[in-house]
């Protein structure tokens, strides 16, 4: 008994030390950076109607399709590599040993098939269920088949799963259910990010436990869905303003705070909006998952999301997610440190009425000049690049700023060797001459 109890108390010492390390996280290995990749939900939805819109709809060909071009025209290039499915790819019932099974009609290939594709491609593919007993466009969920779910997913080849949270059974199921897919999916050896809506259906009942949720997710929405608007993507910048405090310092290696998908290259925003949702997104440290269509994308977009310097901070390495400093008049200023002791900032106009407005800071304002002790080059990324010079303590800056749009820009002691700073980002060149 006594040993038993002395085996016990040492087993419990090994976990302390193990949590005591701080920051931990999930720990599969992945996501070491924000994932990035596409998402079929926002610009697809359930479009099951294969007879009227075969180009559209939900089938083995989208994901085909959008790997082809996402290999051939520079996006895995630039580090989007997940091809994802959202929900309606499933068939109605389970198979006779209660495997779940792609709809027939719609993936005559199967999943397997479908992840060897994308694979031959150089690109991952996520998948999509649900806690619950049905997704929420009402197809079977995982509920009772965790295990057999995740196991079904590795011999498929699936790379990474975004769990739903519709139809559950009561919080209690809920946080287990997420719980239990996580250590599911690591039980099966094979590599298979974690992507959890567990927060944002907690949030009506109680405050979600984030370091919890960090140990089990790879990244997990706070709030509702995306839509492709302003008004959307305003309610979420607000968000994440509000909520800072408590979901910021969780964010980091290993976990991420999932704003939603990028609605850039749609029908909803203006060129300035989907400046601003790119340039929030990387302050953010967000997963960038695009979800438009990526075989018929108007350039400004394509080259908004296939910019280096804003993909660049996104995934600094030191993954330190960033937050709204202040806010003046209609102006909000928005900071980020970087690897490198420089920062990014992004200055949003608030403003829906009018025109360009001037915000001017001192650079002993940013950060109290942290990453100017002596001197600092200061670079703008967005609306369009440009180098603006280097800078001392006191040097005044002026942006002119769009109404609802950003200006996105570093700062970096001069000292530094960052390829942020010195804007030696491969392809640069062509980058510039577009934006
Ligand atoms: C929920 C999720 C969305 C999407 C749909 C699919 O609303 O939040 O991101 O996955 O379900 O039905």
């Amino acid at each position: 008994m006594e040993s038993r109890l002395s085996g016990s108390l040492v087993a419990l010492f090994i976990s302390l030390l193990w949590l005591g390390q701080g920051g931990w996280s999930l720990d599969n290995g992945l996501a070491r950076t924000p994932i990035m990749g596409w998402l079929h939900w926002e610009r697809f939805l359930c479009n099951v109607n294969c007879q009227e819109d075969p180009h559209n709809c939900i089938s083995e060909q989208l994901y085909m399709q959008m790997a082809d071009v996402m290999a051939a025209e520079g996006w895995k290039d630039v580090g989007y590599n997940y091809v994802c499915i959202d929900d309606c790819w499933l068939a109605h019932t389970r198979d006779a040993d209660h495997r779940l099974q792609p709809d027939p009609k719609r993936f005559p290939s199967g999943i397997k098939w479908l992840a060897d594709y994308v694979h031959s491609k150089g690109l991952k593919l996520g998948i999509y269920q649900d806690v619950g007993t049905h997704t929420c466009a009402g197809y079977p969920g995982s509920y009772g088949y965790y295990e057999l779910d995740a196991q079904t997913f590795a011999d498929w080849g699936v790379d990474l799963l975004k769990f739903d949270g519709c139809n559950f059974i009561n919080l209690d199921l809920l946080i287990e259910g997420y719980m239990n897919m996580s250590l599911a999916l690591n039980q099966t050896g094979r590599d298979i990010a974690y992507s959890c809506e567990w927060p944002f259906y907690l949030w009506p009942f109680t405050k979600p436990n984030y370091t919890e949720i960090r140990k089990y997710c790879n990244h997990w929405r706070n709030h509702g869905d995306i839509d492709d608007s302003w008004g959307s993507v305003k309610n979420i910048i607000d968000w994440t303003a509000l909520h800072q405090g408590l979901i910021a310092p969780i964010a980091g290696p290993g976990g991420w705070n999932d704003p939603d998908m990028l609605v850039i290259g749609n029908f909803g925003l203006s060129k300035d909006q989907q400046v601003t949702q790119m340039a929030l997104w990387a302050i953010m440290a967000a997963p960038l998952l695009m979800s438009n269509d990526l075989r018929n994308i108007d350039p400004d977009a394509k080259a908004l999301l296939q910019n280096r310097y804003i993909i660049a901070i996104n995934q600094d390495p030191l993954g330190i997610q960033g937050r709204r400093v202040s806010q003046l008049f209609n102006f909000e200023l928005w900071s980020r440190p970087l690897t490198g002791g420089g920062f990014a900032y992004a200055v949003l106009n608030r403003a829906e009425i009018g025109g360009p407005q001037k915000f001017s800071i001192i650079i002993f304002g940013l950060d109290d000049g942290k990453a100017c002790q002596e001197e600092c080059l200061v670079t703008q990324i967005l609306p369009a690049f440009q180098f603006r010079g280097i800078h001392v303590l006191t040097s005044l800056l002026d942006f002119w700023v769009n109404p609802t749009g950003t200006v996105l820009f570093t700062v970096f002691p001069h000292s530094t060797d960052s390829s942020l700073k010195v804007g030696t980002l491969k392809g640069n060149k062509e980058q510039r001459s577009r934006l």
